[in-house]
């Protein structure tokens, strides 16, 4: 019963309907006839809405109903729910019309998923001498409240793996209503397939929960790549996107190897560096030591990891050796451990140059440029000889020709093929070889040396008597053609003739 009011005109009319109906309780007909007019309306039938909106329920009954509370219930039979009654504290609910006798329409806020439902309004009459029973109830107005995903979340494997491996990756969104849901998936821009989503009940009646999953096998290239899962719900005005780094499941093993500079052997007393380079890892802690003969040493100098363009890492470790005798055969590992895995090692041997050979590796190396200098003294000593046997054999054949008595006709070579010859002697103790040519015709008519020491060739291009070019013998005295190679006149010369050397290349 509502506390005392300030008495009121409706309020002294429903009072006195009270005494009279309490007087008439003992006469059933008298009971049937008040309750007849009484109209309870509740029009909705179904309401739809987002949560967090405000849902207002109308309900409106006629004036003059019999005495007894008005209530919403929710829901029907033993699990019904009191949203809102004249007594009691319902924080989320105001009425719609303050006080109203008629309209006992109510807002309720913030809606959530679990404000799904059947709401009921009910009209109770009191009973005499207390209590009250069911008198009249609307038809029901059913309540569903469309619920967003929560922001999708994408998981991986939860340890890395090598490339090559098949690993599930999971996107999980709750609490959306209704249970349609897409979900989509993505490895950078490119759409992958996945198992259809499973879609189970969530925290609430009213709302649902959705999990899909893909399975990848994971390449070296992907410690840069992103996974997309893109879920698009009747709620949504853009879909979520759940995003995953590939590179949080990923383990790329590096590739070691080990070079010393200079390599083995080496010459005593040489400062040796043995570098370790390591190559490709992902993710970018490696630790690496060295051990000379198995016992790690102190000095070594590794250097930062260095990212590569593919997101991966490379780095190098130096450690540098005095070859002192003693360390001949003396191995050194590199030793590297890759994200707490299984070490990887690599082993090199230093050697030492024996003594003996020490000084040819000496020689070698020191004498790598002394060895130039001595190739190129050498050549020059060559050149030198070379050129000293010429001068003397030009010397000698200068010699020889001066020393001849009688002269003897040089003839300028000829182009390309020589004639018969005819010759004729000059009057001022000159000699004359005159060849003719048949073919060519621009030919040197006449060449006269200069020099008086020196005998006259001069070379005609005159009719040929006959048309063999292969050969050309000029049976002269003086001048005697030849296709041998260019040789000097023989020597001692054949008295009364002279010769002379004409080179006649073939055709
Ligand atoms: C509401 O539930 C209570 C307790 O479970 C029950 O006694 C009552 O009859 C129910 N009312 C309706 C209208 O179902
Ligand atoms: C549904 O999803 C929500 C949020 O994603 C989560 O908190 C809840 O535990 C899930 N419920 C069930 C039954 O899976
Ligand atoms: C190498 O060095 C050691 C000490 O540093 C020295 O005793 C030895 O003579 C050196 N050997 C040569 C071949 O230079
Ligand atoms: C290690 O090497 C880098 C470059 O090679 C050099 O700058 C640095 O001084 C070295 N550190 C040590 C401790 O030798
Ligand atoms: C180092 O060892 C190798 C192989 O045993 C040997 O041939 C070489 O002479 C040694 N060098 C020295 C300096 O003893």
């Amino acid at each position: 019963m509502e506390p005392l009011p300030p008495p009121r005109p409706g309020r002294v009319a429903w009072s006195l309907t009270c005494l009279v109906l309490l007087a008439l309780r003992g006469w059933p007909g008298a009971g049937a006839q008040v309750t007849q007019g009484f109209e309870l309306q509740q029009p909705q039938d179904k309401v739809s809405m987002e949560a967090g909106e405000t849902l207002t329920l109308t309900c409106t009954v006629s004036p003059g109903g019999p005495p007894g509370s008005m209530k919403w219930l929710k829901g029907w039979g033993s699990e019904n729910q009191t949203i809102y009654g004249q007594t009691g504290s319902f924080p989320r609910v105001t009425r719609a019309v303050d006080e109203s006798e008629t309209d006992f329409s109510i807002h309720i806020r913030d809606v959530q998923p679990e404000d799904a439902g059947t709401y009921y309004c009910v009209k109770f009459q009191k009973l005499f001498p207390d209590g009250e029973e069911l008198f009249r109830r609307g038809k029901g107005t059913e309540v569903s409240v469309l619920a967003k995903p929560t922001h999708p979340v994408v998981s991986g494997p939860g340890r890395r793996v090598g490339p090559g491996e098949s690993v599930p990756f999971t996107c999980t969104a709750g609490g959306f209503f209704p249970q349609d849901i897409s979900v989509k998936w993505f490895k950078n821009r490119t759409s992958i397939s996945a198992q259809p989503a499973q879609i189970t009940p969530g925290q609430t009646k009213a709302s649902y929960n959705m999990s899909s999953t893909v399975t990848m096998t994971l390449r070296k290239e992907d410690v840069r790549s992103q996974l997309i899962c893109e879920v698009q719900h009747l709620t949504l005005r853009a879909p979520l996107r759940g995003t995953y780094q590939l590179s949080q499941a990923l383990r790329v093993s590096p590739i070691v190897h080990v070079d010393a500079d200079p390599p083995s052997p080496v010459g005593v007393n040489k400062t040796v560096k043995f570098i370790c380079h390591v190559k490709g890892f992902y993710p970018g802690n490696v630790n690496v030591t060295w051990l000379e003969n198995g016992t790690e040493m102190s000095l070594q100098n590794t250097s930062r990891p260095v990212e590569m363009s593919q997101g991966l890492f490379q780095l190098s470790s130096v450690v540098e050796v005095k070859a002192m005798e003693e360390k001949n055969g003396s191995t050194f590992t590199c030793r590297v451990v890759h994200d707490a895995q299984v070490p990887v090692e690599r082993v090199t041997t230093l050697w030492i140059a024996a003594p003996d050979r020490e000084g040819v590796n000496s020689m070698s190396t020191a004498a790598n440029g002394s060895l130039l200098v001595i190739y190129i003294v050498v050549g020059v000593v060559c050149t030198v000889l070379a050129l000293l046997v010429a001068a003397i054999l030009y010397l000698i054949r200068m010699k020889q020709s001066k020393g001849k008595s009688s002269p003897s006709a040089r003839l300028h070579e000829p182009e390309k093929s020589s004639e018969a010859t005819t010759q004729e002697s000059d009057p001022n103790n000159l000699t004359y070889a005159d060849l003719n040519f048949e073919k060519e015709k621009k030919s040197i008519r006449r060449m006269v040396e200069m020099s008086q020491q020196s005998e006259y060739a001069c070379i005609q291009t005159n009719r040929a008597p006959n048309g063999d070019d292969n050969l050309t013998y000029a049976d002269l005295d003086m001048v005697h053609l030849s296709k041998a190679p260019k040789r000097p006149a023989p020597h001692p010369e054949e008295t009364g003739s002279e010769y002379a050397s004409v080179q006649i290349p073939r055709k």
